[in-house]
């Protein structure tokens, strides 16, 4: 069995955990807003958020000297998606659970630990209690917590300076809530947004004061009850442009719209932009009465950041129905295109596209297809709507339908890069597709799954469709053409979740993998130039920095996040490898050694007999989605630190009760269902359970015998 939590962290740990002394002198001194060539200073490391250094001393010609300069153990096995933050010598990270850590970036020694003590309220995170990182300015070190707690942090000592719930206390509630992306500082304002919308949320983002925590404003993305206003920025907006794109009673579940990512600000042009999320609940008939664009979800919106006042916005993802979201990073980068300059905005969300807008108007320039993209055809560029394909509106059709790209999209939150000097945008492309199914109603539950969609694939599918699927299952690093608007080069991994990308002036682009490994290639052509073994799946994407001359890398290692739920679908992935998890510094002709792998054992299957009734598994499968899904898995196929229920000892005894509804492992992180589930939805959760293990028992690929 893996351990899900190293055993200090269950011990609830809370607070500081120590100031180790050290030379923290440096930390903020010196005056920001200068970014020093050598720093990243935020989290795309300048404004255009290219994550590109012009660093150069690791290149083409001594990446083979590349080697581990140090490492620093995190504490826990959850998901790692931090960008570090490196100001002065001092690198700050965010591991999961919110605990942050200053680190000398020269020697890795630990600075100070902060932890906001989240574990409570880890349990409501939809995809694991990851963290996406801080953000630094002015001596002050700010992380989102997943409770909703904004939190200036002393960047010397790493005392909490101020604090502030962010969480709209009212409707919907603010335990569906949680912060799992790094603050942004503009303009002398700290601002956030949330996520949530799978459990019933109302998408908005914040400004507050840097100094003193003081919000001053609020923009919600998606109308509140009709009749109603907020007494915010965003009233008129929604008002006059979206209150007319919504129908039936989208509501009472929030609508969605959530801003968990990408939010970018251009000083030249004054603007902000905010990645808007997908629809809540996830099915349109149940939100919208299946009718209408539901204005601003899935759309990049552009802010006014003094005030919050809406500029413009491009809708990518119309009447959204398959968690298309549109928080995937935005890059910024000044390109000819038709013969014309463009200041240009760049992103590739979930929907499979490929968008670049002018980012003074909004108006779209192009939208290429990345992967493969059954929902749509092509995106109308003169209408700048996509043509879609029928089909794929399962709660139209009332017909199961396998789209593409899966609700995990073609691209997800892993930060793509684009080097000025080779002109190429690369990104972490997954192409999978994922069964649709509607439901026709869905619990009203606060904290429970709410999407009005079957994404299990368990009954929607036939074992023929269903292992079809799995070999076409890809992970690539892509390298785009934006200006061509076509593919440069393209690289198949080994596993089809992977980790965000850095390109440098040394010609070379890094990224982890979900097959544990670190890579370089080079950035012109792809080729594979050098690798390390991490021991740990990477999602997190790399940055660079150099100190007195010496350049290094650093990553995040630490598989998690929404990957080992979604790899759960059609499954059996190469073992991506759950622990060890730590930040790994590297440098030329560094001599550092991991310590030798914990093993990972799966256990076998070893189910009993598959005897209930299809419609018993059926109502199963869909209590299942609700409830045990975020963390156990889609298909109940688990790739990480939580246990595999198709191989649970329990599914044969009266232990499965005892955890379930008396919550026997609570203290582990296995919340119990006392009051939430009976005695009949258990057994059919139990039943489903069951049958999945028998039928992967059967079906079985041989990469898989794990
Ligand atoms: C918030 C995350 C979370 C949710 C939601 C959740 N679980 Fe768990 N579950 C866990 C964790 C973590 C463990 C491992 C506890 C331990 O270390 O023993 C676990 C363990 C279990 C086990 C014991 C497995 C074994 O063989 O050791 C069973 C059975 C189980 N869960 C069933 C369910 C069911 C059924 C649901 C939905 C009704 C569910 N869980 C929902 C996190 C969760």
């Amino acid at each position: 069995m893996k351990v899900a939590v190293k055993s200090w962290l269950l011990a609830g740990f809370a607070g500081m955990l120590s100031a180790c002394g050290g030379n923290g002198d440096t930390a903020g001194q010196k005056e920001t807003g200068v970014v020093q060539s050598a720093d990243w200073p935020t989290h795309g490391r300048t404004p255009e958020a290219q994550r590109f250094s012009p660093l150069s001393s690791i290149n083409l010609s001594n990446i083979n000297r590349l080697g581990l300069a140090w490492s620093v153990d995190l504490e826990t096995n959850a998901g790692q998606e931090a960008t570090p933050i490196m100001r002065d010598g001092i690198l700050y990270i965010a591991s999961a659970y919110n605990i942050v850590r200053a680190v000398d970036a020269r020697s890795g020694k630990t600075l100070w630990v902060y932890d906001p003590d989240v574990r409570e309220a880890s349990a409501r995170s939809c995809c694991g209690p990851v963290s996406r990182g801080v953000a630094v300015e002015n001596g002050r070190v700010f992380v989102g917590a997943l409770d909703g707690r904004l939190i200036a942090l002393d960047a010397k000592t790493g005392k909490p300076v101020w604090e502030v719930q962010t969480l709209d206390q009212d409707h919907p509630p603010a335990v569906n809530y949680t912060i799992t992306g790094a603050p942004r500082i503009v303009k002398g304002k700290v601002i956030i947004g949330n996520g949530g919308a799978e459990f019933g949320a109302r998408g908005y983002v914040s400004a507050y004061d840097m100094a003193t925590g003081k919000r001053v404003w609020r923009f919600y993305t998606v109308p509140g009850k009709p009749g109603t206003q907020d007494g915010e920025i965003s009233d008129q907006p929604l008002k006059d442009i979206a209150a007319s794109t919504w129908h039936g009673e989208y509501w009472r579940w929030g609508g969605g719209g959530t801003v968990w990512d990408s939010i970018e600000y251009d000083p030249e042009l004054d603007l902000l932009y905010i990645g808007v999320g997908n629809g809540s609940p996830t099915n349109h008939g149940i939100r919208s009465a299946g009718k209408g664009d539901n204005l601003f979800l899935s759309s990049i919106v552009a802010l006014k950041p003094d005030t919050g006042k809406y500029v413009w916005h491009y809708q990518e993802t119309p009447g959204e129905a398959w968690d298309y979201t549109a928080t995937q990073p935005i890059i910024f980068a000044d390109i000819e295109m038709n013969g014309a300059k463009h200041k240009v905005l760049m992103q590739a969300p979930k929907n499979g596209f490929f968008y670049i807008l002018d980012r003074a108007t909004g108006k779209l320039l192009a939208a290429d297809p990345i992967a493969r993209t059954t929902w749509a055809s092509h995106i109308d560029l003169k209408t700048g709507r996509p043509v879609e394909n029928p089909e794929a509106r399962y709660y139209l059709t009332n017909q199961p339908a396998l789209v593409f790209p899966s609700s995990g999209g073609a691209h997800n939150w892993q930060p793509m890069s684009y080097s000025p000097e080779t002109g190429l945008v690369y990104i972490p492309v997954q192409d999978m597709g994922l069964p649709f199914a509607g439901e026709a109603d869905i619990a009203r539950q606060a904290g429970v799954y709410n999407s009005g969609t079957i994404m299990t694939g368990g009954a929607a599918m036939n074992d023929a469709d269903l292992k079809e699927a799995m070999k076409q299952m890809k992970g690539y690093l892509l390298a785009w053409d934006p200006v061509r608007r076509k593919v440069a080069w393209r690289k198949e991994l080994a596993a089809t979740f992977n980790g965000g990308v850095l390109a440098t002036g040394g010609g070379i682009v890094f990224q982890g993998n979900g097959a544990r490994k670190l890579a370089a290639y080079n950035a012109k052509d792809g080729t594979l130039l050098w690798s390390f073994d991490a021991q740990t799946g990477i999602v997190a994407p790399p940055i660079t920095y150099a100190i007195d001359g010496v350049q290094y890398i650093a990553v995040m290692a630490g598989w998690g996040g929404a990957w080992p739920m979604l790899g759960g679908q059609f499954a059996e992935q190469p073992a991506n490898g759950v622990g060890n998890n730590r930040l790994l510094v590297f440098k030329l002709d560094g001599k550092a050694r991991l310590p030798a792998p914990e093993g990972s054992a799966y256990l076998p299957f070893d189910p009993p007999a598959d005897t209930a009734p299809a419609a018993v598994v059926a109502r199963g499968d869909s209590l299942y989605g609700q409830y045990c899904l975020r963390c156990h898995g889609i298909g109940a196929v688990s790739a990480s630190m939580v246990p595999d229920l198709r191989r649970s000892g329990y599914l044969a005894d009266s232990n499965f009760d005892q955890i379930v509804v008396d919550g026997a492992l609570s203290s582990m992180g296995m919340p119990s269902f006392k009051g939430v589930l009976d005695a009949r939805d258990v057994a059919a959760i139990r039943a489903y359970l069951i049958h999945r293990a028998n039928r992967d028992k059967a079906m079985m690929l041989p990469s898989s015998q794990r």
